[in-house]
């Protein structure tokens, strides 16, 4: 996917101002797209903007809680002025706690599923009224291998994650004859902020120390790394572009041979 142009695509990206989603949002610019960030994290997102706008790329950021719909429709009308109509959107800001089952908190069931899953659901509503609208559009919800396989210590992330992949599924099949196409994407272990903090909370499910937790999933994963930007990348490019266009529904599992469902 090196030389795919993205030129008049206009890309929002939820979650943009950390992780994949801001090496996707610098990324695309790159490539031509117009994009816009919706997160919570202004002091990162604005980073990501001058980055993007140092290297005369086109993105807006956009201070926006994902799971308040109210906010996501406004913002939408307002990146739809500035930068055109919306092409495409990714659904990548979400968290995640490893916590053993007993000690999980009814409140730490509510936010995950309120970032990982309903935010998704809600943002997946207001993109494809959109794309309607503009008779075409493609969706790239950041799901993960848990949401196919099961962990221990991750019952609330992988629940939410679960649902992310029958949430896909469904709207995929809904709107596969209005050229509007939803796929997910499943990565094993990207080494972002999320865990930066996650390694700790591992280390200690494992009864190990957290600097020998990554190489304690590059052992375990058939091709011995874990999953690099690049691959990411090559993943939502692909999904987002005419090279995917008779793909809805599917999930791309970065796993380096961990799972193959
Ligand atoms: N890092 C991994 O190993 C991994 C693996 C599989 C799946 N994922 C999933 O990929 C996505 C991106 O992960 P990442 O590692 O880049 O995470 P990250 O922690 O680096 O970034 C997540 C972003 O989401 C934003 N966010 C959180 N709650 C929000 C809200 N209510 N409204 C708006 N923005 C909000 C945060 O401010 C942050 O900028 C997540 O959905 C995550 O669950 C991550």
């Amino acid at each position: 996917m090196n030389n795919e142009r993205m030129d008049g695509k206009v890309i929002i990206i939820t979650g943009g101002s950390s992780g994949m989603g801001a090496a996707l949002a610098k990324d695309f610019a790159k490539r031509g797209a117009k994009v816009a960030i919706f997160d919570l994290d202004k002091l990162k997102g604005m980073h990501v903007i001058q980055e993007i706008e140092n290297l005369k790329g086109k993105a807006l950021f956009f201070e926006v809680d994902v799971t308040n719909k109210q906010e996501i429709e406004a913002k939408v009308e307002i990146v739809e002025k500035e930068l055109g109509p919306i092409t495409s959107w990714i659904n990548s800001a979400g968290i995640s706690r490893m916590v053993p089952f007993l000690s999980s908190s009814e409140e730490l069931w509510d936010l995950t599923m309120n970032v990982n899953l309903k935010a998704t659901f809600l943002c997946c509503q207001v993109a494809i009224k959109k794309m309607l609208e503009h008779g075409k559009g493609e969706i790239i919800n950041m799901s993960s291998l848990s949401g196919k396989k099961a962990s221990s210590w991750q019952t609330v992330y992988c629940a939410s994650k679960f649902g992310v992949q029958g949430l896909t599924q469904s709207i995929a099949k809904e709107f596969a004859s209005d050229n509007i196409r939803i796929n997910s994407i499943c990565p094993g272990i990207v080494q972002t902020e999320m865990w930066e903090k996650l390694k700790y909370e591992y280390a200690q499910k494992r009864n190990i120390n957290p600097e020998e937790v990554m190489p304690y999933f590059e052992q375990n994963i058939p091709m011995h790394r874990l999953v690099e930007m690049e691959d990411v990348i090559n993943a939502a490019v692909f999904l987002l572009t005419d090279n995917s266009s008779y793909l809805t529904g599917q999930s791309i599992n970065l796993a380096g041979g961990e799972w193959m469902d």
